[in-house]
Formats: structure tokens, C-alpha cells, sequence
């Protein structure tokens, strides 16, 4: 069973994500860190991120893997390197040039596929594009200025204060959401839940939920 989680930046999918996973047994994919890894590999050429040959060339000779949460660049963990605030900034960048997206959804199809579809993926495109046929769609909204809170507990914050992460979410929301290829937005068939007001514990029963509903697994009312 594949379970695709969408949303903005700063909604805790990630958590949701891996929490939901966890409890069904699946593996769970964070399509994110892939993309932060493309945008190290250009960085780490050296090629300006505006030259989208440049940086599909350094994508394209780049070896990403993502094994049990861990984030691998041409075999070295990169897992804390790809969240600090310049990886960040690229990784919007860089996962708007459709040649990369088209590199990078073909090794998350790949590891998906390798795992027999038992999968929890989590981005921004997977219901629409990744994985258009997944078996249960989420998408998980919150205001802004709740997500920007969130995100300022997340130890990748580092201290930042809330204004300053509000102001750099809603920059990226904006640049995801308005990019010509694989934009940010919810699948016609997307399950959508607005978790601004609802505890974590809730919105991981309510995808269960969810999961159980598709998946035909009974429940204890
Ligand atoms: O979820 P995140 O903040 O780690 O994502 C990093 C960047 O990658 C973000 O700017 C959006 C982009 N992204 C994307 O375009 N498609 C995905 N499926 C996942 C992330």
C-alpha cells in the first residue's frame, strides 16, 4: 500500500509521516531529503543554481540514497548537512528545474518499487504526480503563522526566531506553489486535513483512520 502525504513546509508531515509508517509497518520516504541532496550535489560543484543545465548535470552525476532516515550524497551521510538554512534555500531552487524533478521522482518511484509499494511518501507532489494512483492521498494544511511555530520548535530552527521563519516559509510556499512543474496542491481525490487546531495524536489517528478505510482493515470503535 502506498500512502501519499502532501503539503507546505512547516505542517509536520513529516512527523505525521513517519509516526503513520511506523504503526502500519511501511517504509517511509521523505521525497524532501531527496530533493535537498540534489540541491548539496549542486552546490557542492560549485555551479550557479540559475544555470539549470549546470545543475541537472551535477543532479544526473550525483548518487542519492535514503535508507531508514538516513540521507546519503555520493555515499556520505548528509543527513544534517541538507538542513541547514543555505541547503534549504537551494533545495526550492533547484527542485523547480523540471529535468531535476524528472531524475529525482524516477529514484523515488525506484525505491518505492523496491520495497514491493509499501510505502509512506511524503512531499509535495506525490498524490498529484509521484504516485497518482497511490491507494490513500493526504494532504495536510495549517495556518501560516501556526506552521511557523511548529517549524521553530524543530531543532534544524536552531534558535531562529518565529518572524524570521514565518517570513522564509512563506517565500518558499510561494516559490512551491507557483512554479510551472509539479506545483504545490492537493490531489482532486486528496483526503485534506486542516491540522491547525488539531493535536499530533489526532491527526495520525485520523490518516489511520484513513488507512484502515482503504485498506479494508476493521476497526475497534
Ligand atoms: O519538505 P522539505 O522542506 O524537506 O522540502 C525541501 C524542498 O524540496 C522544498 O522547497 C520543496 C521541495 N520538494 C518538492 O518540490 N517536491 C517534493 N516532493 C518534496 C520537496
Amino acid at each position: 500500500m502506498v500512502i501519499a502525504i502532501d503539503g507546505p513546509g512547516g505542517v509536520g508531515k513529516s512527523t505525521v509521516a513517519r509516526r503513520v509508517a511506523f504503526s502500519r509497518g511501511l517504509e517511509y520516504l521523505d521525497t524532501g531529503a531527496t530533493y535537498r541532496a540534489a540541491a548539496l550535489a549542486a552546490v557542492r560543484a560549485e555551479v550557479d543554481l540559475d544555470d539549470s543545465s549546470a545543475v541537472v548535470s551535477a543532479v544526473a552525476a550525483a548518487t542519492i540514497e535514503y535508507r531508514r532516515g538516513i540521507t546519503l550524497l555520493d555515499g556520505e551521510d548528509v543527513s544534517t548537512e541538507i538542513r541547514t538554512p543555505q541547503a534549504t534555500a537551494a533545495s526550492s531552487a533547484v527542485a523547480a528545474i523540471a529535468e531535476v524533478r524528472e531524475i529525482v521522482v524516477a529514484m523515488q518511484r525506484a525505491w518505492v518499487d523496491a520495497r514491493d509499494g509499501k510505502a509512506v511518501v511524503e512531499g509535495r507532489d506525490i498524490g498529484t504526480v509521484v504516485f497518482p494512483e497511490a491507494d490513500l492521498k493526504i494532504f495536510l494544511t495549517a495556518r501560516p503563522e501556526v506552521r511557523a511555530a511548529r517549524r521553530a520548535g524543530d531543532p534544524e530552527a536552531d534558535g531562529a526566531a518565529v518572524t524570521e521563519i514565518h517570513a522564509a516559509l512563506e517565500q518558499r510556499d510561494h516559490a512551491d506553489s507557483t512554479r510551472e512543474v509539479s506545483p504545490l496542491r492537493p490531489a482532486p481525490d486528496a483526503y485534506v486535513i486542516d491540522t491547525s487546531d488539531m493535536p499530533l495524536d489526532a491527526v495520525i489517528g485520523e490518516v489511520l483512520g484513513q488507512a484502515d478505510r482503504v485498506s479494508g482493515r476493521p476497526r475497534l470503535l
